[in-house]
């Protein structure tokens, strides 16, 4: 089987990302959060404008993960003040979501590389994220690659305040953290 290909997203496939990016959201999190609360936030999140405006957006990349073609995962990275915290030298994994049946298939290994290999290209410190603390198989999978807890944070979905870690590497110029 052909490896899986990454590669970024064009504007052209707005209505295509959007579609993927609210299914994975709603596959994570819709049985551990109200239909209320979940309704508020991909109203308000992924929106065809939301979305849009994020691509439109200098300080943002979307990247797909491919298999033979079909979408399968999709990254979203923020830097300089497209960051939800304004870190220093530092670049945002602000979404990674690999389809259900994808996962554990290294996916997310291969879209962890992406966000470093870009991190370097832009000459950053550190590669950070926040992670819900409910979503422990998340948390487990950036232990294993690396990533640290170094602070917390607040994520509101729909009206309710949640906690994330917000976790981070250093990027090495010349070393490959991720395997
Ligand atoms: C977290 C996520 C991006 C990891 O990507 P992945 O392609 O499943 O992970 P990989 O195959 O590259 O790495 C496998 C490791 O991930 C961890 N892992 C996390 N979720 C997993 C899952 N659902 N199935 C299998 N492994 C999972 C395991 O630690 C596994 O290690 P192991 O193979 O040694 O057991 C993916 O599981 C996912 O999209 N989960 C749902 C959405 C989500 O939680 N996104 C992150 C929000 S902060």
């Amino acid at each position: 089987m052909p490896p899986f290909e990454i590669k970024e997203v064009h504007i052209s496939e707005l209505k295509e990302l959007l579609q993927f990016a609210r299914d994975c959201f709603v596959d994570t999190y819709a049985s551990q959060n109200t239909a209320e609360n979940m309704s508020l936030y991909l109203k308000e999140e992924f929106s065809e404008e939301k979305i849009l405006e994020l691509l439109n957006e200098p300080n943002v990349k979307f990247f797909f993960a491919l298999n033979g073609g079909e979408i399968i995962g999709y990254l979203q990275i923020n830097w300089g003040k497209a960051q939800s915290e304004n870190l220093d030298s530092s670049v945002e994994i602000a979404r990674i979501y690999v389809r259900k049946d994808f996962q554990g298939r290294k996916t997310g290994s291969l879209l962890l590389k992406q966000a470093l290999q870009f991190g370097k290209e832009l000459g950053a410190k550190w590669l950070w994220l926040g992670v819900w603390e409910k979503n422990t198989k998340a948390m487990d999978f950036y232990q294993k690659n690396g990533f640290q807890i170094f602070d917390q944070h607040i994520f509101k979905l729909g009206s309710d305040e949640q906690l994330d870690w917000m976790m981070r590497i250093k990027i090495e110029q010349d070393r490959d953290e991720i395997s």
